[in-house]
């Protein structure tokens, strides 16, 4: 175990060459090799080509061997957006939610995201380290090798920053790396009920200072939404995390075209994300400024909201990448098979541009296109190996797991052949 590993024979080598987010028709192009192999030395990928070219001259003998023959290799997935350390769950509200209840009327009664606050204050750091652990085994399976957490469900100084420690933990501990994102402003806390810009202060003045110096988080997020946090109160947290260092992303447009989409442009965020509501104006001024769009299905699909505008933005030269939104409220699950399912069936979107948008571009979304998120010399050897010969059969396997193994830095974490 050195992270020297050959993947040789691959009927597709799915490389998703690149640094930088692709954009528009860009997405298209997976630069695949037939036949291909792929070097990865010490967790760093150092070659990639045509099996018998890229292993000549090489001493087999100090790698571990993996013969792809009929199948499909790719750049491990990455779970770009995601709120996975939480306390407790809300399958009573999914409940009511089918009866009719909307998931902004289920908020706005104390329901909600404010239901998993109190469950996720009253939790001792073991116990989300648990539960945890369990969820990142289960995307390691699916293939994600990098997931970006969120805390948001603490909205006080020490909860908030429990769970980022969690998660500080987590990444020591678990082959997924884990990108830490601080959602301080995921709700208006009842102590703060009638006063939100208050409560902005607070996260300003207590909270943010804190997560800077103890370096907690490297992105900073909002819940910009109507009867949530309004454009002004987002533009003014975010302005002063990234005063602090931060990047930033934000919760754009989801239930009402409010202009988080301009204001993600108008900041230079990392990404927007959602965008169920987004105008059009909003997304021309995403794709000029670069901020990719990054698209949750899982969620519109179970909050039965429309999807959003998938075809529309790459066809105007977003940059778009996908994510579960795995979370206790509006989407119970992290299962990548079904959001490929949903993106091509019901967004418009090619298999092509589907994998593009969980490897480059999801990468691009966390500022990370420069170390993951391809198959290039010189990033790390993250790689998942499908069960069939094509990605093809990723969207085409409707909601069901086509990964065999997972690869994290050239060690094989996860293998489905050998149970
Ligand atoms: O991305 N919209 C806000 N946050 C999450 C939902 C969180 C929850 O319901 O617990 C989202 O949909
Ligand atoms: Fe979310």
């Amino acid at each position: 175990m050195n992270g020297n590993l050959i993947i040789k024979n691959a009927a597709e080598l799915v490389t998703c060459s690149g640094f930088k987010a692709k954009k528009g028709q860009e997405m298209s192009d997976l630069q695949v090799i037939h036949d291909g192999a792929i070097v990865i030395e010490k967790g760093i990928i150092t070659k990639t080509g045509k099996t018998e070219e890229a292993l000549s001259g090489l001493n087999a003998s100090r790698f571990d061997l993996v013969d792809a023959s009929g199948k499909a290799v790719l750049p491990g997935f990455i779970d770009a957006h995601t709120h996975f350390v939480f306390g407790g769950y809300r399958a009573e509200e999914f409940s009511w939610r089918l009866r009719g209840d909307s998931y902004m009327d289920i908020m706005k009664r104390g329901g909600g995201i404010l239901s998993t606050v109190e469950a996720t204050r009253r939790a001792t750091k073991n116990d989300l380290i648990e539960c945890g652990k369990k969820r990142l085994d289960s995307m390691l399976s699916f293939g994600v090798t990098t997931v970006e957490g969120k805390s948001g469900y603490g909205l006080d100084h020490d909860t908030e920053i429990k769970q980022l420690e969690v998660m500080k933990e987590l990444d020591a501990s678990h082959p997924v790396d884990i990108v830490r994102t601080f959602l301080g402003a995921h709700a208006v806390p009842e102590a703060y009920r009638y006063n939100p810009d208050g409560f902005i202060e607070y996260l300003i003045s207590e909270v943010l200072p804190d997560i800077s110096k103890w370096k907690l988080a490297e992105i900073c997020d909002v819940f910009c939404e109507k009867g949530v946090f309004s454009v002004e109160q987002s533009k003014r947290l975010l302005e002063h995390a990234k005063f602090l260092g931060l990047k930033l992303k934000l919760h754009a447009d989801e239930m009402a075209p409010l202009g988080g989409a301009e204001l993600a442009a108008e900041l230079g965020a990392l990404s927007a994300d959602h965008l169920l509501y987004a105008s059009d104006k909003g997304i021309q001024e995403i794709a000029r400024a670069g901020v990719v769009a990054t698209l949750l299905p899982g969620t519109a699909f179970s909050l039965k909201e429309p999807y959003a505008r998938a075809r529309f933005m790459i066809d105007n030269g977003c940059a778009v990448a996908l994510a579960t939104d795995f979370n206790p409220g509006s989407c119970y699950s992290e299962s990548i098979p079904l959001m490929f399912a949903l993106a091509t069936l019901y967004m418009g979107m090619t298999p092509e541009e589907t994998v593009t948008a969980y490897t480059l571009n999801a990468a691009a979304a966390l500022g990370r296109s420069d170390t993951i998120g391809s198959l290039d010399v010189g990033k790390a050897g993250d790689v998942v190996v499908l069960e069939f010969p094509s990605y093809l059969y990723i969207p085409y396997h409707i909601g069901v797991n086509s990964v065999e193994k997972t690869i994290k830095r050239g060690e094989i974490v996860f293998d489905r052949s050998v149970n």
